[in-house]
């Protein structure tokens, strides 16, 4: 009999790393988590199997795939938006060519299981195309089907992975004899800027506010590569992993899309760099803008309307930004640097 797992790739990454946490303290360890870099020693033993290998490496995929029974997939490997674009073949292989992959294996595991395969997919902010800064500062706050022309090559492959998964959920194969639709259950949040209290993201555009809070309360200065004004969604990393298990757990029959944006504050750099001023007395917070950087979250809605996350699946954020900093990031924060 093969072992029944949830499998989470990029499970080294700040999501996987929150989300292997918040699956440990359910008391469940059944999980294999694959990453490109050997799993972080803290949650390493909150796994069943810890495999360090390339989300390409169909060779490495096929030996998981026969091993175990998979009842869940969380795809969270990626490369970001700012690391995609110095590396956009290589970050369209890997972000659509190894969704691909996984793809591949949930519906080999719903054939061989009979029955259907729940696949989370972390999409992003990054789909949409505000088409520059008057269009962003009149737009309000923008529904899921609005403004879908990413201009980053990570946007791009998101939203492709989306409309892949949703595909896949409900069309694969429709001209075989038996058509495989419904074999995979595929469900996409997505996701503002997230802000870690364990962990600082690396490769993305919206780091600097995670970047920001981290180096102050490490005593560094922090040089914010955006203007003072550019204002986007972040949420913290509990809200965003206490919304992925939410839309997992939801009952498909209430469910009116495959994907679902959220969002818990929008606010602006400058915002976070008054909020941390005034919570650590010594900041060093300055603004040198880059241009290119700047654009891309120029090109990123300043709001969500996140009306029906709240209402198929009851999407609530836990945090606002207040609460995010005062009961969540600040006092885990200097946990963390000993303050
Ligand atoms: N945080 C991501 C990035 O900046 C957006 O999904 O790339």
């Amino acid at each position: 009999m093969r072992k029944p797992v949830i499998l989470i790739t990029g499970a080294n990454g700040e999501i996987g790393q929150g989300l292997i946490k918040a699956i440990a303290k359910r008391g469940d360890s059944n999980i294999v988590a694959l990453d490109l870099d050997s799993l972080d020693s803290k949650v390493k033993p909150m796994v069943r199997d810890a495999v360090t290998a390339n989300i390409l490496d169909t060779n490495i995929l096929e030996r998981i795939n026969a091993k175990y029974e998979i009842s869940a997939i969380y795809h969270l490997a990626a490369i970001l938006s700012t690391r995609a674009e110095f590396s956009p073949h290589i970050a369209h292989d890997v972000n659509v060519g190894g969704t691909l992959n996984l793809l591949k294996i949930a519906v080999e595991q719903a054939s061989s299981q009979g029955k259907a395969v729940k696949f989370f997919f972390p999409s992003s902010i990054a789909v949409y195309g505000m088409g520059g800064r008057e269009e962003k500062e009149n737009s309000g706050a923008v529904t899921e089907d609005q403004y879908c022309r990413p201009e980053t090559m990570y946007g791009c492959n998101k939203l492709y992975c989306e409309h892949l998964g949703r595909y896949y959920s409900k069309y694969y194969q429709r001209l075989s004899a038996v058509s495989s639709g419904g074999m995979i259950d595929f469900r996409a949040i997505r996701f503002p800027g997230l802000i870690s209290s364990d962990t600082v993201p690396s490769g993305g555009t919206s780091d600097y506010g995670p970047e920001m809070i981290h180096a102050v309360a490490q005593g560094e200065p922090y040089a914010c590569f955006v203007r003072p004004d550019t204002t986007m969604p972040f949420m913290t990393m509990p809200d965003a992993i206490s919304a992925m298990e939410s839309l997992m757990k939801a009952d498909a029959q209430s469910l009116t899309r495959t994907v679902y944006h959220i969002s818990s504050f929008s606010v602006s750099a400058q915002d976070f760099a008054d909020k941390i001023s005034n919570l650590y007395n010594k900041s060093e917070i300055f603004f040198k803008v880059s241009d290119k950087r700047q654009a891309i979250v120029d090109s990123w809605p300043a709001e969500l309307n996140d009306v029906a996350a709240r209402k198929d699946w009851g999407w609530k954020p836990g945090f606002d930004f207040d609460t995010a900093f005062d009961n969540y990031l600040v006092p885990e924060i200097n946990k963390r640097y000993g303050e």
